[in-house]
């Protein structure tokens, strides 16, 4: 099962208790560690994370570099820790504009996990999911123009394998925390036919136990991908 978050609410979780909104960050970037422990455990194969979205750079600088501290440090103090937890990390975004430090980071981070296969862990980092799309769409064009491949040879499965995501399956369930009922260019192809929670829990507070709610709450729901309702019984052939 592949479940995608998007943490919100730390800047008012830390507001609310008199704080400046960088130790709101720190506090989500705690709870990040204790919901990745928790997910295999719940049946969570992958976990896609949304720390950082092409519009947050849009906030105040000093908010905006207390993220890329933390980030830095989060990498570096969990380096090993996820590599002994067999997990596979993939970032997801447009890695360009991101402080050189963290992108070599990130790079030998993937490198480092890419056999790993216990746990995958998607970090979306200054992603957005249009910005995926129009990347995507650049591939795609280069390789037409290189005529790698044909143009009628474009279809969904294709456009889907020149994502951020290729090669992994859609999220089944997408959690957003803090109230808020948006996506906020998260996933945009790929949330077509996932399920939606949303919780009233700012994300420093949103504990295993809230993750665990998530999906009982998924687990009562019928999905259909454009069908009848789910036939019980095999469909008598004549
Ligand atoms: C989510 O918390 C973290 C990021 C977007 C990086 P916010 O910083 O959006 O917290 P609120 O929404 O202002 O409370
Ligand atoms: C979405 O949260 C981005 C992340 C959680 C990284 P925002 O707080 O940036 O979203 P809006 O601005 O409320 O839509
Ligand atoms: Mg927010």
């Amino acid at each position: 099962m592949h479940i995608g978050i998007i943490m919100d609410g730390n800047g008012r979780w830390a507001a609310n208790k008199g704080f400046p909104r960088s130790f709101g960050h720190r506090k989500g970037a705690k709870q990040v560690s204790e919901i990745i422990k928790s997910c295999p455990k719940l049946g969570v194969k992958t976990l896609t994370l949304y720390a950082f979205s092409t519009e947050n750079w849009n906030r105040a600088a000093h908010e905006v570099s207390s993220l890329m501290r933390l980030f830095r440090g989060y990498l570096q103090t969990k380096y090993l820790e996820i590599i002994r937890n067999n997990i596979k990390v993939t970032f997801l975004g447009d890695t360009n504009p991101l402080p050189n430090d963290i992108l070599m980071q990130m790079k030998n981070l993937e490198k480092d996990t890419a056999l790993n296969d216990g746990f995958y862990l998607n970090i979306a980092l200054n992603y957005g999911g249009r910005d995926e799309i129009v990347r995507s769409t650049k591939k795609i064009v280069r390789d037409v123009l290189s005529k790698k491949i044909k143009t009628n040879e474009i279809n969904e499965d294709l456009f889907e394998s020149y994502l951020d995501t290729s090669n992994q399956k859609n999220p089944d369930l997408i959690i957003r925390t803090a109230g808020e009922k948006r996506l906020s260019n998260f996933l945009l192809w790929q949330t077509t036919y996932s399920e939606l929670f949303f919780s009233d829990k700012m994300w420093p507070d949103f504990s295993p136990n809230c993750l665990a709610e998530a999906i009982e709450n998924f687990n009562l729901r019928v999905r259909k991908f454009g069908k009848e309702k789910q036939r019980i019984k095999k469909p008598v052939s004549f």
